[in-house]
């Protein structure tokens, strides 16, 4: 993996951790929905990879869709400003919905997207987080599936980026930054 510059990676949580985990929290989904079909919705671009490894894990009918907010520019600091770039391409009316995060962190974007989709009335809304800094917390916002608690460190990794970069690397790893 190239880093640029003076940053530095420290691997945080392993793939294969990941992976199971993941599949747990897919075990978890397909008990809860037994039978139904979920529809689950990932925000992009962070959480296309914890997605696509998340739906083949669930052994239910499933359909997907996306939807991409902005609300933290280039950088590390979140503008607390949340727009839909991109929004969802069908009706989410009377569905099994499971919003698919990357990272909760200020609750801020998690908090604006509750309040959108349960405008649009599905029959539930549930919330699958890969990552969880609670110590972070703005807004009183809980995620029903989390992967991992992780403490304040900015990571990267497995769908994480820094300004669009790293989102490949294949565990996730605490970025650090030389001094500015
Ligand atoms: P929140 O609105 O502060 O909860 O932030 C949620 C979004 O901020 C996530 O979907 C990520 O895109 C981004 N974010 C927050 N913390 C991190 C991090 O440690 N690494 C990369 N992106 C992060
Ligand atoms: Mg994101």
């Amino acid at each position: 993996m190239s880093v640029s510059g003076q940053e530095k990676l420290k691997v945080l949580i392993r793939r294969a951790a990941i992976q199971k985990r993941v599949r747990e929290v897919a075990r978890q989904i397909t008990k809860d929905f037994k039978g139904e079909r979920v529809h689950l919705i990932g925000v992009l671009k962070g959480a296309c990879i914890f997605l696509s490894d998340l739906v083949r894990e669930i052994s239910l009918e499933t359909s997907i869709d996306f939807i991409a907010v902005s609300s933290y520019g280039k950088g590390k600091q979140s503008s607390g400003q949340v727009r839909v770039l991109k929004d969802l391409d069908s009706s989410i009316e009377g569905l099994n919905v499971v919003l698919v995060e990357d990272i909760l962190d200020t609750g801020l974007t998690l908090t604006y997207l509750i309040r959108i989709l349960q405008q649009r009335r599905p029959r539930i809304l549930r919330v699958a987080a890969l990552l969880d800094k609670p110590s972070r917390r703005l807004k009183p916002v809980k995620a029903d599936y989390v992967g991992f608690t992780i403490p304040n460190e900015f990571v990267v990794g497995y769908g994480l980026d820094y300004a669009e970069r790293y989102r490949n690397l294949k565990d996730v790893c605490v970025l650090s930054l030389p001094p500015a």
